[in-house]
């Protein structure tokens, strides 16, 4: 169901500023995030060692967090180190605690064995805070799978039919995907070649509407729910598949999901540019077409949840070309899980 051995994001970076505490659910589990006194972000189980009270509803003393029932005081490894009114702690009195490493704006969570939580394998999302790029992004609850995400995010034949007014246009289906399988991740390139740009292109890029351009999609999937996607177009014939950029305009749409439960999701996004990077106004513009888009798409991904939980197993489905990529990543997540699973 869930890759438990990897790193997740668990918040925005802003969204627990010192002396607040963020209660959220990771894989089915309750977590509670805060900062210690000297910034670093600290995670434990949101469940009290004595009586199960949510620490949510506790407080932040120093760098512990004290349960807002009886007073238990539990530090960043989740042991109880007070118990109000007695000079013992009871023996096993601790909570979870899981590995959680601020990077690239983000707060990443591992849910696993904490032993194998190696910082080094955190995925590349250095666009969010590389000074080359100027980012906008946010997140969005999300009553659907995770997995129906990804899905959404690897076939991209979707955007002539859910973002006509951003990144559509009529002709994106008319040029297949090409799929590449790695044993760490699987690559998903379209190349929409001598067509006019999508609105949002021309505008963040003041671009001619009607100009004929080479755009590229090229999609990175890393098991379980990483995706990075190249975008960007070019004059038509500037080179750019050859790997000539520099008459054109180059964008990254990051994505990364963190299953809350088998069917809610809390989904990740960010979107970076590197031209007209001080412009304010373009920045505002990609931020709300840009989230307007992944908006539509939770739209499409609750109905589809909606219509799933009516009936989960017995649903026969179809695949159509489009589906390649996704049947990849679906395989190679699958794999993963079952490694993980023969291990234990
Ligand atoms: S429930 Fe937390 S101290 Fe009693
Ligand atoms: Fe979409």
């Amino acid at each position: 169901m869930f890759l438990r051995n990897s790193w997740y994001v668990a918040a925005w970076d802003h969204e627990v500023p010192a002396g607040t505490i963020l209660a959220r659910t990771f894989l089915d589990e309750p977590v509670v995030l805060f900062r210690d006194e000297a910034g670093a972000p600290v995670a434990l189980e949101d469940r009290c060692a004595h009586r199960h009270l949510p620490l949510a509803c506790g407080r932040i003393v120093g760098s512990t967090l004290q349960c807002g029932y009886h007073g238990l005081v539990f530090d960043r490894t989740g042991l109880c180190v007070r118990v109000p009114g007695q000079t013992q702690v009871p023996p096993g009195a601790r909570i979870r605690s899981y590995p959680v490493v601020e990077r690239h704006r983000w707060l990443w969570i591992w849910m696993g064995d904490p032993a194998a939580a190696d910082p080094a394998t955190i995925p590349d999302y250095h666009w969010n805070d590389d000074p080359k790029w100027v980012s906008v992004g946010d997140r969005f609850h999300v009553k659907g799978s995770y997995t129906l995400i990804v899905d959404n995010l690897l076939d991209l034949s979707h955007v002539q039919y859910v973002h006509g007014t951003t990144l559509g246009t009529d002709a994106v289906v008319d040029f297949p995907v090409h799929v590449t399988r790695h044993d760490d991740r699987v690559q998903i390139d379209r190349w929409i070649l001598d067509n006019p740009p999508p609105p949002m292109f021309w505008r963040a890029g003041n671009l001619d509407p009607a100009a004929r351009v080479d755009r590229w999609q090229l999609i990175s999937f890393y098991p379980p729910t990483h995706v990075v996607i190249d975008v960007g177009c070019a004059p038509a014939g500037s080179g750019a598949p050859h790997g000539d950029r520099s008459k054109g305009i180059e964008m990254y749409s990051n994505h990364t999901i963190t299953p809350e439960t088998k069917t809610s999701s809390h989904y990740f996004w960010h979107h970076a540019r590197n031209f007209r990077r001080d412009d304010p106004a373009i920045t505002e513009f990609l931020k709300k077409a840009a989230g307007g888009a992944f908006f539509e798409d939770v739209g499409i991904i609750e109905a589809q949840q909606a219509s799933i939980d009516t009936d989960v197993e017995k649903l026969p489905r179809v695949d159509i070309n489009a589906d390649a990529g996704v049947i990849a990543a679906q395989r190679l997540l699958a794999r993963r899980i079952e490694d993980e699973a023969a291990r234990r």
